[in-house]
């Protein structure tokens, strides 16, 4: 098929290619690697339910306004506000900033499809028959050796860990941020002088004085300085054995003077007492629950304690060693970057062969691929022993398992998940005609980018559950607890494994060819590039400035100047910044020229065909609702507000006064 840039715009076959493409784009990680490790990190079901409330105020009418700009200005970002304006206008920087994001997120996306890639390999070579043999060896040599006695005390070592994790998230929760973070900061520091505080004043002997002058000083110093814990020590070891008895005397009436005014601080005092009331609750339950499973494990014969211990060993083993397989992969710079380059060209290749021809075919084959793998999957996980919890984790709602801070998080990660703030959906819109079934395309893409993250819940966390991981295991649950599980279930996992690590693949691949294309269709649009040239030279742009991302995990390549000035490294602040500053503002805006800039003669155009009530409450959300949640989100960010202390003084006063 030839392409005419400019006198012939490109469009999509059907609408159903249309609605497959624009699917293809906002179902990706974000859906697959992100949602599931953040409601696990959020607690589960209350998170899910708070998100679908913003995929529905927010999400679904921005969806509408961007494919309505876009089909109404027939234009990507960068030319549409000015084609539907009619003259120079400064909602054209909603472009700009889409053009930009759109460059700076495929410049990180590119790496973790990489590591995908990386993966989908490894499952075939390493995760299943190597490391299950190995294991099995290792496991059975370990428990040969123990003593029953060292194998009960293992397995009450590991349950009662278990048991005493949700616990003590809860405990933790019951307090501030703010609060616990206090009583961490000091906790120490003040444990070493108070405990010592009565022997000291009876007299104590000079060498402990000396020891314990020197493990205070060595708490001290380790709040301001956690690099190197060894070296610290000796240093300080060192410093304090250079001194006289009388200096070390003096010294530790200097330093317990000064934790007696931490603690007649009021607000260090009452952070302290709260943390350590929490930490004694926990402790309690703890012994509680070593009583019980002393109890269990003692009427437990020992062939059967073996073969328990063996598992958890077995367990310890992979997790090692997909762990190191993770990190060998995403510290490795070179073979990172690696698989960018050849994630980066294939999606070059397929946005260079155009619209109908390359993107709308593309996402016709992968799109119903990937929604029979996970479907796949998920009915592999409802056969599996931690089914039920995990579908009770994902759809049972517990307050007391959420910050309202999660609130705003669920709402920055519906822009992500849905490509909103951009310009993706405002291109793909663009390259279509009709006049009609609006709201039904934004409805069928924001249902299907839905029920895959929820898919994506249930066919992670069954896995994961049943195979005794925890589901805030953060964003190396898809990389280290998948794995991990895969390699437990022996050769079958295999299977499972490639299957998995495909489907990463293919969904991170159609996202990425609508970040792409946003940026090569402004060279076509506005430059009047032909496709081919726009698409690989903005192909290989990305790819360069994906080196940085690639190599931040590299010991070797690690740019220290700039992790001290940005305080996370570089691959991090691409993605804090595009996800957390860019989307949001582009979303922002969008609902802005939408509701209240764009001509009211071309916004009625667009929906015609709809009822005039959904009209008003598509308007009202978009002028309004949208954009009031947006702005607590940005104000949250930049610290004006902080919604854990405004609600913990509405509520939780006790905690502030105590
Ligand atoms: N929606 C994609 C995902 O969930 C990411 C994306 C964001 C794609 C913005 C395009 C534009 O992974």
């Amino acid at each position: 098929m030839t392409e005419h840039p400019i006198t012939q715009r490109s469009k999509w076959n059907s609408r159903l290619g249309f609605i497959l493409a624009a699917a293809g784009s906002a179902v990706g990680l974000g859906n697959i690697w992100k949602f599931p490790y953040i409601t696990g990190e959020n607690g589960g079901g209350l998170f899910v339910l708070i998100y679908l409330v913003c995929i529905v105020l927010v999400g679904l009418p921005i969806m509408v306004a961007e494919i309505m700009i876009g089909r109404a200005a027939q234009k990507q970002p960068v030319g549409a506000f000015e084609a539907l304006q009619g003259h120079k206008t400064s909602w054209t920087a909603i472009g700009w900033m889409g053009v930009l994001a759109g460059f700076i997120i495929l410049s990180f996306y590119a790496v973790v499809a990489g590591w995908a890639m990386d993966f989908t390999l490894k499952s075939v070579v390493d995760f299943t028959s190597t490391i299950e043999e190995s294991t099995d060896r290792e496991a059975a040599q370990f428990v040969a050796k123990a003593t029953p006695s060292e194998l009960r005390s293992m397995l009450i070592d590991d349950a009662v860990s278990h048991d005493v994790r949700d616990f003590a998230k809860a405990q933790q929760r019951s307090l501030l941020q703010s609060t616990w973070d206090e009583y961490q900061a000091h906790k120490e520091f003040l444990a070493t002088y108070r405990k010592e505080w009565d022997k000291f004043l009876s007299l104590t002997p000079v060498e402990d004085q000396r020891a314990l002058l020197t493990q205070g000083r060595f708490e001290q110093q380790k709040l301001l300085n956690e690099i190197d814990v060894d070296a610290l020590r000796t240093e300080v070891q060192k410093e304090i054995a250079d001194l006289s008895d009388e200096e070390v005397l003096a010294r530790l009436k200097l330093e317990l003077d000064s934790s007696q005014r931490l603690l007649s601080d009021p607000k260090i005092a009452a952070a302290v007492a709260a943390g350590e009331a929490v930490e004694a609750k926990i402790a309690e339950r703890k012994s509680e629950l070593q009583e019980k499973w002393k109890a269990h494990f003692a009427a437990v014969p020992l062939s059967e304690l073996e073969e328990q211990a063996r598992t958890i060993k077995r367990r310890e083993l992979i997790f090692n060693a997909t762990q190191s397989a993770f990190l060998a992969t995403a510290t490795d710079g070179w073979t990172a970057m690696f698989w960018t380059l050849i994630f980066m060209g294939i999606t070059t290749l397929i946005v260079g062969s155009g619209i109908a021809s390359g993107i709308e075919r593309t996402c016709q084959i992968l799109m119903p691929l990937l929604l029979v793998l996970i479907v796949g999957m998920v009915v592999y996980g409802m056969f599996q022993p931690g089914f039920k919890s995990a579908f009770n984790f994902v759809f049972y709602p517990d307050p007391s398992k959420l910050k309202p801070s999660g609130v705003l998080e669920a709402l920055g990660h519906a822009f992500f998940t849905l490509s909103l703030g951009m310009g993706a959906m405002l291109t793909y819109g663009s390259y279509q005609d009709s006049k009609s079934g609006l709201i039904g395309e934004a409805l069928a893409i924001t249902f299907l980018d839905t029920l895959i993250a929820l898919l994506a819940c249930l066919m992670i966390f069954p896995i994961a559950f049943s195979y005794g991981q925890e589901p805030s295991a953060g964003p190396g649950l898809v990389f280290m607890s998948m794995p991990l599980a895969f390699a437990e279930i022996g050769r079958g996992g295999m299977l499972l494994a490639i299957g998995f690590f495909g489907l990463l693949f293919f969904a991170a691949l159609t996202s990425a060819v609508s970040l792409l294309e946003v940026v090569t269709s402004y060279l076509i649009d506005q430059k009047g590039w032909h496709r081919h040239s726009a698409a690989w030279s903005m192909g290989a742009a990305i790819t360069l400035f994906a080196i940085p991302s690639a190599f931040a995990l590299d010991e070797n390549f690690v740019m220290s100047g700039w992790e001290t000035g940005f305080k996370m490294n570089f691959f991090d602040t691409m993605d804090y910044l595009a996800s957390n500053w860019l989307l949001p503002l582009g979303g922002l805006f969008i609902a802005l020229y939408a509701g209240w800039g764009m001509p009211r003669r071309l916004q009625v155009a667009e929906v015609q065909d709809l009822a005039p009530g959904l009209f008003w409450g598509w308007l009202f959300l978009v002028r309004i609702v949208a954009p009031i949640l947006v702005i607590i989100v940005l104000l949250q960010k930049v610290r004006i507000l902080d919604i854990d202390m405004l609600l913990a003084g509405r509520f939780n006063c006790h905690e502030i006064l105590f």
